[in-house]
């Protein structure tokens, strides 16, 4: 059980921050009236139409999104936005030196002066905020130096600073003002020695000291250079016991005491220059001083009177006076101390530190370069905000240079007579200061001059002013009867506030919000007799009707739409958009889906049912049923194609990129690896085409189930192989060989065959031959006879 509770519990939480991130504030908030419905976000408006509500739908229900609202058919809506009025917008100055001298308040650095601004909640209001850094602008310097037995030295090259820091501060202003003032300690032990001696002269020997003091205001500011040399000229050294001095006590007097001082309101310099450290807030206990310092003038004779009643300022107290004041700090310390001055210059804003020589011989310099360092900075500081107003800045600073977020509010390496403008953002969340004015100070730190904002907060609509309390119209004047409907009194509830709230579920009410078993169908609440059905984690998602039978969200859905996102769900029936039927609205009437590039209907292969093509034959495929996978000509049609894409090779090879793009092309390694399918819906058509080379390549085309064609080429062409040049000289040779033997054997064979039949003949005739077997008719004897006819005759011849 409580499992459950704390499961329910979780899927609440979790259901909250989802509505949140969906976004429909104006929901979530359950605004009862107006003016908590427009607190509730800048997009929520309320609708004031007296027959806005259906049945079952709360007050709240009026609340919503503006876009929502006129959606549902809203006819009246309230919403109220902000705006921006400029009361004082004065021009900043602009002026060179040598013009015309101006009054200080005539100057002008901040534009614009006074604003009224008029924040509606999550609307933000932003104005540009010009600011400029005037030529020639009086300076006032104080400089606060620290007498203590140390500074002998010093206090001898200060005695010049007067007339010659005059004549230097004249490159950069023509009104300047100087003033002096010298602080040592507390007069109480143990920071000075308090025997009366010591008080008298607090050196030792025969050292001109002065008696201790703690701060003194020696010379206001004046233009007078020559009498702050004078002035300074009859100071004395003083001495103390501990090392860190009671400088902060000074510098609070110093920027409180604006008229003894003679502060104007122009830039205002503090340069304080010491060779020691400080004490601050607490350390006034030693000398057993447990009051904190109260941060008011108390400079009598020009002498503070209270350092021994009041401990020192804390540091923060200090950084606080000196913003108010518009005091710019510079510390003038020798080079031990820096470090820890360094840490009180990042504490204070507006402050620089430079370092000393140990006699102040370069004092001048150090205070022009750490007068051009804090002016070259723009800082904008704002006053306290109410709480639920937030503010934001943009600069956009000098070449360029945008700032946002953090450093928004800072320029740097401004110059004189530069211009900078700030984007400032106001944003209010609900209702501030219950709708009270609050009037916010912006100024750049270090300079008088400020903008004044005017807040104003949007707390309740216009409407609610006629507003008629205790009206008829809500139940026997139990409500007041504004913007359209009734805001309930103390105790009452109900669209109506016909309720009170003590009475809201009784049987006899019940009775009224069941038809059939379940009150309100499960989904609302029985509330004085009248269903107030639940609200649902999304805020589109409503129920609605007399006993909550309604809804919005249960229709049928398409594509995961509900009503196919081409119609709206009204008690779980959509309602479709022209020109879609269908129970999901999926159903398209408009044929233009259908249409091929001959503006023709589906190719004339198919027809239209619910925007898309229905093919006759399940040949053709496609949106249009353009494609044929399986025709014949497919392999003609697209050899090119493939052959470029495959291959780089072909016809199209110039012009592949262009002509050769719609169609995915896979390549695989061999002719079985090609996809193979006998299913009728998912057709595969086998080529075998010849390339540019004379080579065969085997492709696949097809289309699949999102209508691309898809192409599956085998890597390799197959190529008819090349004669091979061994067997055939080798056959060649063999042939000749061959038929040379065929011929001889033939000729021999002939030979033979003749031979055989003169041999045959000559026997026959041998046979025949009527001639004396001994004698051979032919023969001729070898033997020839010659008779020597002078054989007998001797000696005849001779
Ligand atoms: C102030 O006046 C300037 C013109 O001089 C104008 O551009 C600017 O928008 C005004 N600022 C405001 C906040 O009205
Ligand atoms: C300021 O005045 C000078 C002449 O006096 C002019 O050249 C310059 O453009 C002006 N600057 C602005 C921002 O108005
Ligand atoms: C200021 O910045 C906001 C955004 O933060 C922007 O919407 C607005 O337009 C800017 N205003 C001006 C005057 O540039
Ligand atoms: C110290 O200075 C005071 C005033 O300047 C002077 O009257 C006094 O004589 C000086 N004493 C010594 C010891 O120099
Ligand atoms: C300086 O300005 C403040 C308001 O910002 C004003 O109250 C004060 O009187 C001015 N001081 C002088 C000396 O003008
Ligand atoms: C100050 O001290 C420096 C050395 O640290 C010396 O050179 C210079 O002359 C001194 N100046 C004066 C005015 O005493
Ligand atoms: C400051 O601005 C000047 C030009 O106005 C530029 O030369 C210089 O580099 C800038 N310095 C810094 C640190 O941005
Ligand atoms: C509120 O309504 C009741 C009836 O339900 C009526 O009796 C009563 O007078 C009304 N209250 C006011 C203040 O009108
Ligand atoms: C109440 O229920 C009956 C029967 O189920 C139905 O016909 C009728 O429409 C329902 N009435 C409303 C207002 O839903
Ligand atoms: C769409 O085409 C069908 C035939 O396929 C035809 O009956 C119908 O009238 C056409 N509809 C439109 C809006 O053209
Ligand atoms: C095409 O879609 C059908 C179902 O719609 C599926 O069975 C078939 O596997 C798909 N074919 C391909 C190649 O993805």
């Amino acid at each position: 059980m409580e499992l459950k509770l704390i499961f329910i519990t979780l899927l609440g939480l979790f259901c909250c921050c989802n509505t949140q991130k969906e976004g429909n504030e104006c929901i979530a908030a359950n605004a009862k009236y107006c003016g908590e419905c427009i607190q509730a976000g800048a997009k929520c408006g309320w609708c004031a139409d007296k027959n806005f509500l259906k049945q079952g739908e709360t007050v709240s229900s009026r609340c919503d999104e503006l876009q929502s609202l006129i959606k549902r058919g809203c006819n009246e809506m309230h919403n109220p936005r902000g705006e921006i009025k400029t009361v004082f917008n004065k021009t900043v100055t602009n002026r060179t030196r040598g013009e015309k001298q101006l009054n200080v308040d005539e100057i002008i650095q901040v534009q614009p002066q006074k604003l009224l601004l008029t924040l509606r909640s999550g609307e933000p209001q932003s104005f540009l905020l010009k600011f400029r850094r005037a030529e020639d602008y009086p300076i006032d310097l104080y400089y606060l130096m620290d007498l203590s037995y140390s500074m002998k030295d010093d206090l001898e090259n200060v005695k010049n600073l007067g007339t010659s820091l005059k004549e230097k501060m004249d490159g950069i202003t023509s009104d300047f003002r100087i003033g002096f003032g010298s602080f040592v300690e507390k007069t109480v032990m143990p920071y000075i020695s308090t025997t009366p001696a010591k008080l008298l002269n607090p050196c030792t020997g025969d050292q001109n000291c002065t008696s201790p003091f703690s701060y003194k205001n020696v010379l206001k500011l004046t233009n007078d250079g020559s009498l702050f040399n004078n002035l300074v000229g009859q100071q004395h050294i003083s001495g103390n016991l501990d090392s860190p001095e009671g400088g902060f006590d000074a510098i609070m007097q110093v920027a409180v005491c604006g008229e003894q001082i003679g502060w104007r309101n122009v830039t205002r310099l503090l340069v304080f220059s010491t060779d020691a450290g400080f004490h601050f807030a607490g350390d006034g206990k030693l000398g057993g001083i447990v009051l904190p310092n109260d941060g008011k003038c108390h400079l009598e004779n020009n002498i503070y009177t209270m350092s021994h009643y009041y401990d020192y300022p804390s540091i923060a107290h200090l950084v606080q006076k000196l913003s108010d004041n518009n005091i710019q700090t510079i510390f003038a310390v020798t080079e031990e101390f820096q470090p820890i001055y360094q840490e009180l210059k990042n504490l204070i804003p507006k402050s620089a530190v430079g370092i000393l020589s140990a006699n102040s011989s370069n004092v001048i310099n150090l205070i022009i370069d750490a007068y051009n360092s804090l002016s070259s900075e723009v800082i904008l500081e704002n006053s306290k905000l109410p709480e639920g107003v937030t503010v934001t800045y943009t600069a956009y600073c000098k070449n360029g240079v945008v700032n946002e977020g953090e450093t928004g509010r800072k320029c740097s390496n401004i110059s004189i007579a530069d211009e900078v403008i700030f984007n400032i953002s106001f944003t209010s969340k609900g209702c501030p200061k219950k709708g009270k004015q609050e009037t916010i100070k912006i100024k750049p730190l270090g300079f008088t001059e400020e903008l004044e904002v005017i807040l104003r907060f949007i707390c309740e609509c216009d409407c609610s002013k006629d507003g008629v309390k205790n009206s008829n119209d809500c139940h026997f004047g139990n409500g007041t009867f504004e913007c359209g409907a009734c805001r309930c009194n103390e105790g009452r509830v109900g669209r109506n506030c016909e309720c009170s709230s003590n009475d809201v579920a009784t049987e006899d009410m019940d009775r009224n919000c069941r038809n059939g078993t379940d009150i309100c169908s499960n989904n609302g609440e029985c509330v004085c007799g009248m269903c107030e059905c639940k609200k649902r984690e999304n805020p589109e998602e409503r129920y609605s009707g007399e006993f909550c039978e309604c809804d919005n969200f249960n229709c049928d859905r398409s594509g995961n739409k509900l009503c196919g996102g081409h119609g709206r769900c009204e008690c779980r029936v959509c309602i479709c958009d022209p020109m879609w039927t269908g129970s999901a609205c999926d159903c398209s009437l408009s044929n233009k889906t259908c249409l091929d590039s001959n503006k023709q209907l589906c190719n004339g292969r198919g027809t239209c049912e619910c925007g898309s093509c229905k093919c006759i034959n399940p040949i053709f495929q496609g949106p249009t049923c353009e494609l044929c996978p399986t025709c014949p000509e497919v392999c003609t049609e697209n050899k090119e194609c493939v052959e470029c894409r495959a291959f780089g090779t072909g016809e199209k090879k110039e012009t592949c990129e262009k002509e050769c793009s719609d169609f995915k092309l896979t390549k695989v390694k061999t002719r079985d690896k090609l996809p193979q399918t006998n299913d009728a819906s998912y057709p595969v058509k086998n080529c075998k085409e010849r390339d540019a080379n004379d080579c065969w390549f085997y492709y696949t085309y097809s289309v699949n189930n999102n209508t691309e064609k898809v192409v599956h080429v085998v890597e390799e062409p197959e190529c008819p192989t090349g004669p091979d040049i061994v067997p055939i000289v080798a056959g060649v040779v063999a042939g000749i060989v061959l038929i040379g033997l065929a011929l001889l054997l033939i000729w021999k064979l002939l030979m033979i065959i003749h031979d055989r039949r003169e041999f045959a003949k000559f026997e026959k005739e041998k046979m025949n031959a009527k001639w004396d077997t001994q004698e051979n008719p032919i023969y001729k004897s070898p033997i020839n006879q010659f008779q020597n006819p002078n054989y007998g005759r001797k000696g005849a011849g001779l």
